[in-house]
């Protein structure tokens, strides 16, 4: 019995003892599905389909009068209890307004449930997740969701549409930035803690339904082109982009979004095998899955759909049960049942799942919100602070050469130079929610509050995307002037998130030009990076001596970017996902087969490999420098031999070797040499942050035990197989201290 079954059964045991005390103690408490059921007996079908229907303000109703097109009444069809959810409505006011509607002039009074993109934060916008996850730092990533939950919840929202858990392999998508980059491992823990932080107690009102999106395999778009077609196998499907939605399941997310791509041409928003057999059959999930924008409708142009009744049925069928504005299901689905292709239990299903997730919210029973939350709960100093804190965990050192970092606070004069050294808005990157420029702190502004006697010589130089130069002999010149020179550069928000794929991943614009003509001048210099996906950086990692990854790195961005810069703060962060050398690399990703001819000699012809580029990535996974220095030695395992119930205790011993204080992420990689399908090279199967002062050393442990070596054999099973393994205890994907280690039968 799996572990999640395991747990089901003694919740079960559980509410079975305590509702059994509780007959003998007092009046039985109505459990939450006995009040759903309740209420679904007392629905009309009509009532029912409402609760299936999410829509956005301003929705058009799909007719036109007079060559207007006609708005929905929302507050008719909200009496009328037509629709179930709304997005995009914020603010304490509004969302008490409509929800006043629902509950005191629709015939059962059920509560509306308000949902938003909070991504990265509500009011107090943090890093990127793709930032975050280089923290390698679960519990950063579950403040940061608690923090926006708390905002969030102040202003009405109580779902939001996060977290996003795709894995992606190919930096042209640009939706690279929204997850947890390319490993299952490292995205699990990841999903799991962002579940966590925005759930909470469910039903405390600051905290929020989770929605695990999108389900499934939407980062493995052809091409790296947004919505494009995906095509892998069920074992790459259940190796690589299952795993989180797994994770998140298995730490309760309420909810699901089905994603807009085809998988082996199948849509995922009408997909029984992703949605019915995986998702709620195997996994057990009972929560309700909502389908991404329109995907119900786009079920058209995929060619699976003649019309929206269509649509409807094999969306609704297939397992999505709420449609997230379409409105296929409201118009289509009554005359569906009635016709019988839609049997009315699967309507049933999908209402019950909707109603119990309202229910475990407490909607029913605390439908408004108290709006002097909002003014209390936003933007706070200890919201600020985490802000700080997490951009701090998340900005990666990718090259420090002659120890050009940390700079000097003593330094007399510094030219800041580049379009996005003092752009507010670019410091909150893509998906922002109600955050707003004004709140954010540039990297600019950190500089001058960590040097605030320095000359400061400002010039952008050139724009992001403009084409013109004429800004560079400026900017040149202020480098001259100047000890040292700080470059910003990288792509605008906006050039990131939905829709913003990209077919060429160098700096935008003439940008590695202005680098290149400031880098001529000969002053020492240092590259920050503000961008939202790998980029190829092959000239600047050849030349420049100081590479800082510091991703859209929120609303104390700036602070945190220059406290790292000056050495208050030592860099721990490490990729989450590979940085290629070209495009012609990708998909590139540390996790990958041997191949029958590994890339192993330089001079050999016919392995694996390009006649122009070596395999190997610019930065890899799990890369990440420090202003110190580690030493990794002393690989021990508890055994050399594992068998069915055994646990294997790997032990390393980590030292700082520089002067400074410092985190390190070590990370615990396993091979599968042999087994009956070809396995990769390198899976990570553990992480751990330790802090070092100078000189001091500790021994970091990590365990593997069968069930951690399992995959999907040959026959399609998940399980382990006898053999030799091999271990890696290290600093990134590319090196460490290694050792071995024998599955027995
Ligand atoms: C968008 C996105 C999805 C988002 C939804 C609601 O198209 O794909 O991530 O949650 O619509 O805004």
């Amino acid at each position: 019995m799996s572990p999640r079954k395991i747990r089901q059964a003694l919740a079960a045991l559980v509410l079975l003892v305590v509702c059994a005390s509780a007959q003998t103690a007092s009046a039985p408490q109505k459990s939450v599905d006995q009040r759903v059921d309740e209420l679904l007996s007392k629905m009309t079908l009509e009532e029912k389909i409402g609760q299936l229907n999410q829509i956005n303000q301003g929705m058009p109703t799909g007719t036109v009068v007079n060559g207007n097109p006609v708005t929905l009444n929302v507050e008719q069809a909200v009496t009328e209890g037509r629709i179930g959810s709304m997005l995009n409505v914020t603010g304490a006011a509004d969302t008490n307004r409509l929800q006043k509607i629902a509950i005191e002039k629709s015939r059962l009074h059920i509560p509306l449930l308000f949902g938003f993109d909070v991504i990265h934060g509500y009011r107090t916008v943090f890093p990127i997740p793709l930032a975050i996850a280089s923290s390698w730092d679960p519990e950063s990533a579950k403040l940061s969701a608690q923090v926006a939950a708390r905002e969030a919840t102040a202003a009405g929202i109580r779902w939001t549409f996060a977290p996003m858990v795709d894995i992606a392999r190919d930096p042209r998508w640009g939706r690279i930035a929204e997850g947890a980059g390319e490993d299952p491992f490292l995205g699990a823990a990841i999903a799991r803690a962002y579940v966590q932080g925005f759930q909470g107690e469910l039903n405390s009102p600051d905290h929020m339904a989770a929605c695990a999106k999108h389900y499934v395999a939407y980062g493995a778009a052809e091409a790296g082109r947004d919505y494009n077609s995906v095509d892998l196998s069920e074992r790459r499907l259940r190796e690589t982009y299952l795993p989180p939605f797994e994770a998140a399941e298995d730490a309760g997310v309420a909810t699901f979004m089905s994603s807009f791509n085809t998988i082996d041409g199948i849509p995922a928003s009408a997909n029984p095998f992703t949605l019915r057999k995986v998702l709620k059959g195997e996994w057990g999930f009972k929560g309700f899955v909502v389908s991404d924008w329109n995907s119900v409708g786009e079920l058209i142009p995929h060619g699976v759909a003649a019309d929206g009744a269509d649509a409807a049925r094999l969306a609704l069928n297939a397992g999505v049960d709420m449609d997230m504005c379409s409105g296929d299901y409201i118009r289509y689905v009554a005359g569906l049942v009635k016709a019988g292709t839609i049997p009315e239990s699967v309507v049933d299903d999908a209402a019950r799942r909707i109603l119990r997730v309202k229910f475990e919210l407490g909607l029913f029973d605390h439908p408004y919100t108290d709006e002097k939350r909002e003014a209390n709960d936003t933007l706070t100093s200890t919201n600020m602070e985490a802000a700080r804190d997490i951009a701090e965990k998340s900005i990666v050192l990718l090259k420090n050469d002659k120890d050009t970092l940390p700079l000097s606070k003593s330094v007399r004069s510094i030219a800041v130079i580049g379009p996005l050294a003092d752009s507010q808005i670019d410091m909150l990157g893509n998906w922002i929610g109600k955050g707003e420029a004004k709140d954010a702190v540039t990297i600019l502004e950190g500089i001058k509050a960590e040097a605030p006697e320095a000359k400061l010589i400002v010039s952008k130089g050139v724009g992001v995307l403009d084409p013109s130069e004429e800004g560079i002999a400026e900017a040149v010149n202020a480098a001259r002037q100047a000890d040292v020179a700080v470059l910003v550069l990288g792509e605008k928000g906006e050039m990131t998130g939905e829709a913003a794929s990209r077919a060429k991943l160098g700096l935008p614009g003439k940008q590695e030009k202005l680098l290149r003509a400031v880098m001529a001048t000969g002053k020492p210099l240092v590259l920050v990076l503000m961008n939202g996906r790998p980029l190829t950086l092959e000239w600047e990692a050849r030349h420049v001596p100081a590479i800082v990854e510091a991703w859209f790195p929120g609303v104390q961005g700036g602070n945190a970017v220059a406290r790292i810069l000056f050495g208050d703060v030592n860099p721990s962060a490490k990729l989450p996902v590979t940085f290629p050398r070209s495009i012609g690399q990708i998909p590139l990703y540390y996790n990958a087969l041997s191949t029958g001819r590994p890339f192993t000699d330089p001079k050999a012809k016919y392995e694996s490999r390009y006649l122009d580029s070596p395999n190997t990535p610019e930065f890899p996974f799990g890369y990440g420098l420090s202003y110190t220095k580690f030493a990794y030695s002393n690989l021990q395992l508890s055994t050399a031999r594992l068998g069915n119930t055994g646990v294997i205790k790997v032990t390393a011993e980590v030292e700082n070797t520089g002067n400074r204080a410092g985190d390190e992420i070590v990370q615990f990689y396993t091979r599968d040499l042999v087994a009956s399908v070809s396995r990769p090279v390198k899976e990570l199967k553990g992480f751990q942050r330790v802090s070092l002062r100078p000189g001091e050393k500790k021994t970091v442990e990590f365990t593997i035990n069968r069930k951690q070596v399992a995959f999907w054999n040959a026959d399609m099973k998940y399980a382990a197989e006898p053999g030799k393994f091999e271990v890696w205890v290290g600093p990134s994907s590319m090196e460490g201290l290694e050792g071995s280690f024998v599955l027995v039968e």
